[in-house]
């Protein structure tokens, strides 16, 4: 099989990663790949059966009765599957990012999803983003791009994007959430939000879609040529 080109996106949460991830994709023909989704499916099945992200008993003990897939519809759209059910939406709220971001910790949840996401890296040119895509992910990926803007202004997207969706969105609530999720996806032992010694670090507060998305195809292109 010929060799695949991968670009990691890895940062923050908030820092605009999935948007820009999306229309690179789209751009280049890659597929998309939110590894954020696959750790809110896990989140979301624990929820359901109502066992507390801080319990790794009760997740060590029904983990195994989890199944996680990702599949892509005609439009190369991901789909979460939590047990064959489709889960894409259900798992898009600030409750579930915040108990994605506490189940994420654990060993044995990370285990458990590292060879999925590499499988779909094995077999086509991905964009995956996520906080370890980088340094544990993908080490041997083509480019790797850290993506990063201040707390204030990922806050200010992310109530910006939540009241366009229609749901509540207060901005001091909004910014601690994200300043308390920095601090788990950063500060945990497994596999924390770090930047990859060899990934090229792009501080995007104050830049607008487009000039991000210039400017990482220009490393893109830089590195690969395409
Ligand atoms: O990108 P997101 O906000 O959908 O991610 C939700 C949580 O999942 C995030 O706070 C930390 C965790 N996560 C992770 O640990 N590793 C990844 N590669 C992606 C997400």
């Amino acid at each position: 099989m010929e060799k695949k080109i991968s670009i990691a996106i890895d940062g923050p949460s908030g820092a605009g990663k999935s948007t820009i991830a999306r229309r690179l994709a789209k751009e280049l023909g890659y597929y998309y790949v939110d590894t954020g989704a696959i750790y809110r499916t896990v989140a979301y099945f624990f929820d359901l059966w109502g066992i507390a992200p801080k319990d790794l008993d009760g997740i060590s003990r029904y983990i195994d009765e989890l199944t996680v897939d990702i599949v892509y519809d005609d439009d190369g759209l991901q789909h979460m599957l939590m047990n064959g059910m489709d889960v894409t939406e259900d798992i898009r709220t600030q409750d579930i990012a915040q108990k994605a971001s506490l189940i994420s910790a654990y060993e044995i949840v990370r285990e458990m999803l590292l060879d999925m996401q590499r499988d779909v890296a094995r077999k086509h040119n991905v964009i995956m983003d996520g906080r370890d895509i980088g340094t544990v992910v993908l080490p041997k990926a083509t480019v790797k791009i850290f993506l990063t803007a201040s707390a204030e202004e990922r806050a200010r997207r992310r109530t910006e994007e939540l009241l366009a969706k229609g749901q509540k969105a207060q901005y001091q609530t909004v910014l601690a959430q994200i300043r308390q999720r920095d601090d788990q996806d950063i500060h945990r032992k497994a596999a924390p939000l770090k930047m990859a010694r060899d990934s090229v670090k792009v501080d995007t507060t104050g830049m607008d879609i487009d000039a991000v998305v210039a400017e990482i195809r220009r490393i893109v292109e830089e590195k690969t040529g395409k």
